[in-house]
């Protein structure tokens, strides 16, 4: 069956009567009144993760009906497409089997060779370098000369490792510091390299490409700063994980772990873009940490429509943004471990999803990718939870929690109990409101909420919570009908500061607007 777009589908239209009907005034207080189990009926359980559902503006209709889109729209054969190995990523040509990494020497799915051209081929290579990176990071872990660990990269060469290794900090040996430097600010690399000896760290230069100037101008003055400071030996202090290894060889590093281009680059963590997390947590752990990831890619390929965790998120994503017009979502990780959790779903969903065209090119007439955005509780609850509870925008919040604190808890008595109390009373505020007040005081409520339940932050367990949103993101895609798995976004601007550049020293406006001449002007410097 050829993917539907979703506005093509006869259920897009029900879906406009239904929230017409009573979609657009649903409301959350009833609906908990007139179903004692509606908790039940709202919730999934899924591998690590349990998801309570209930306080979204959904109901049973509306739920069948958007599950009816997904199978209108062959949600089902595009997932299966992608765990085929077929060219999902159309405008690049190229596969999407992130998946394939994780996917265990034993696992009972290894992907039909008749619809995949080499996929037998890419799992052994894939065990292959996997092993080869495993053994590398225990040499490293246990190489007590080396203090420090630089992973210089950026966007999905360091959201996903650096959100990983602080998730997993409790995990991490003693002993190591890692690093992460991906701004071409300068300001960034010369901060960490003040806390460095050349003999005691170990560069890690994380690019798929090889080629982004953010890490190449890193990677470049990294080494210029190790020899100048008398390092010897870049086989031993500088290791490359990328697809381009001629160009990492050119570089002068011959330490190099490879991925394939079937890899996105915000999908790579599992491949030797992990390398740091695998210093970290060790082998094994990072063993626990694909096996998590891997049982929630068999709930995604296996479970029904309606079970199925990915698929019911990635459905009320749909239903908030083209139906109730829901512009934003916010993340709220209440775990401090997971801070970087909200940027790394940025990059995840914003640059999945943040298309204007389907799959043919043709301009889509609704919207995609809401904007993602949030920060760790209870900080969050100091700064913007004022205009979640009481702005003009509705704005969905998706928690996080953990049941098990990752401190001590006789340590630290209270905390996680506070931590906790706080992330379940703000679900509760959002939806119950308040109108009892009068005028300042009062909340209007029914803003919903998704809370995700974790019994404990572990490498098996944020390897799940990874693959869900990573599989959440594919299926409101694929009901939309666009490319996930491209970014021909980020290049116009990457062409425009090569012109620029040099023209901030020549001082050069000509062809300019005259906005972009007139800052050119005054923030020109001399060559030094
Ligand atoms: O510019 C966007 C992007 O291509 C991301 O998709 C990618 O994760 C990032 O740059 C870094 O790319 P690379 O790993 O090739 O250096």
């Amino acid at each position: 069956m050829k993917p539907v777009r979703c506005d093509r589908t006869p259920a897009w239209g029900e879906l406009k009567t239904c929230f017409e009907a009573g979609g657009r005034n649903f409301d959350l207080r009833g609906a908990f009144a007139r179903d004692l189990h509606r908790f039940e009926a709202f919730s999934q359980d899924a591998p690590h993760v349990f998801a309570d559902l209930s306080k979204n503006l959904i109901d049973a209709g509306s739920q069948a009906l958007l599950l009816a889109l997904a199978r209108q729209c062959g949600l089902e054969q595009q997932r299966d497409a992608m765990f085929a190995g077929q060219r999902i990523n159309r405008t690049e040509n190229r596969a999407v089997m992130h998946f394939l990494l994780r996917n265990p020497p034993s696992a009972q799915y290894v992907p039909a060779q008749a619809a995949i051209d080499k996929v037998a081929d890419a799992q052994a290579e894939v065990e292959v370098t996997l092993d080869a990176m495993l053994a590398y990071a225990e040499q490293v872990r246990a190489d007590e000369a080396i203090t420090d660990i630089v992973n210089i990269g950026i966007g999905g060469s360091d959201l996903g490792p650096q959100m990983a290794a602080l998730a997993l900090a409790e995990f991490a040996t003693a002993g190591k510091r890692i690093h992460f430097v991906s701004n071409i600010d300068g300001n960034e690399l010369a901060g960490v390299l003040k806390q460095l000896t050349p003999a005691g760290t170990l560069f890690l230069v994380a690019s798929k490409t090889f080629t982004t100037t953010e890490t190449m101008t890193n990677a470049h003055s990294a080494r210029a700063w190790f020899e100048a400071q008398g390092g010897q030996d870049i086989a031993r202090h500088f290791a490359a994980l990328t697809t381009n290894v001629a160009a990492a060889n050119d570089f002068g590093i011959t330490t190099t772990f490879g991925f394939w281009d079937w890899v996105g680059g915000r999908y790579s963590l599992w491949s030797a873009i992990g390398l740091p997390v695998a210093i970290a947590i060790g082998a094994a752990g990072f063993r626990e940490f694909l096996a998590g990831a891997h049982a929630m890619d068999e709930h995604f390929r296996t479970a029904a429509l309606e079970g199925n965790l990915p698929v019911r998120l990635g459905l009320l994503d749909v239903w908030y943004r083209n139906f109730h017009g829901f512009s934003s979502r916010s993340i709220a990780p209440y775990s401090s471990a997971l801070r970087r959790w909200p940027a790394y779903l940025q990059q995840l969903e914003m640059e999945s999803n943040g298309k204007r065209v389907d799959q043919d090119g043709q301009p889509l007439p609704f919207d995609t990718s809401p904007v993602l955005w949030g920060e760790p509780g209870t900080n969050g609850q100091h700064a913007y939870f004022q205009m979640l509870h009481q702005g003009t925008t509705v704005v969905p919040v998706e928690f996080v929690a953990v049941r098990q604190a990752a401190h001590a808890p006789d340590d630290l008595p209270g905390h996680h109990g506070k931590l906790l109390a706080n992330a379940l009373a703000q679900a509760q505020a959002l939806m119950r409101g308040k109108t009892d007040a009068g005028g300042h005081r009062d909340f209007p409520g029914n803003r919903p909420s998704t809370f995700l339940l974790l019994e404990r932050l572990t490498p098996a367990s944020l390897g799940a919570l990874i693959a869900l949103q990573e599989h959440r993101v594919f299926v409101s895609g694929a009901i939309w009908g666009i490319n996930s798995f491209d970014q021909w976004g980020v290049e116009l601007g990457k062409v425009l500061a090569k012109d620029i550049e040099p023209r901030l020293l020549s001082g050069d406006v000509s062809g300019l607007d005259g906005s972009t001449a007139g800052l050119l002007q005054k923030l020109r410097f001399s060559p030094s």
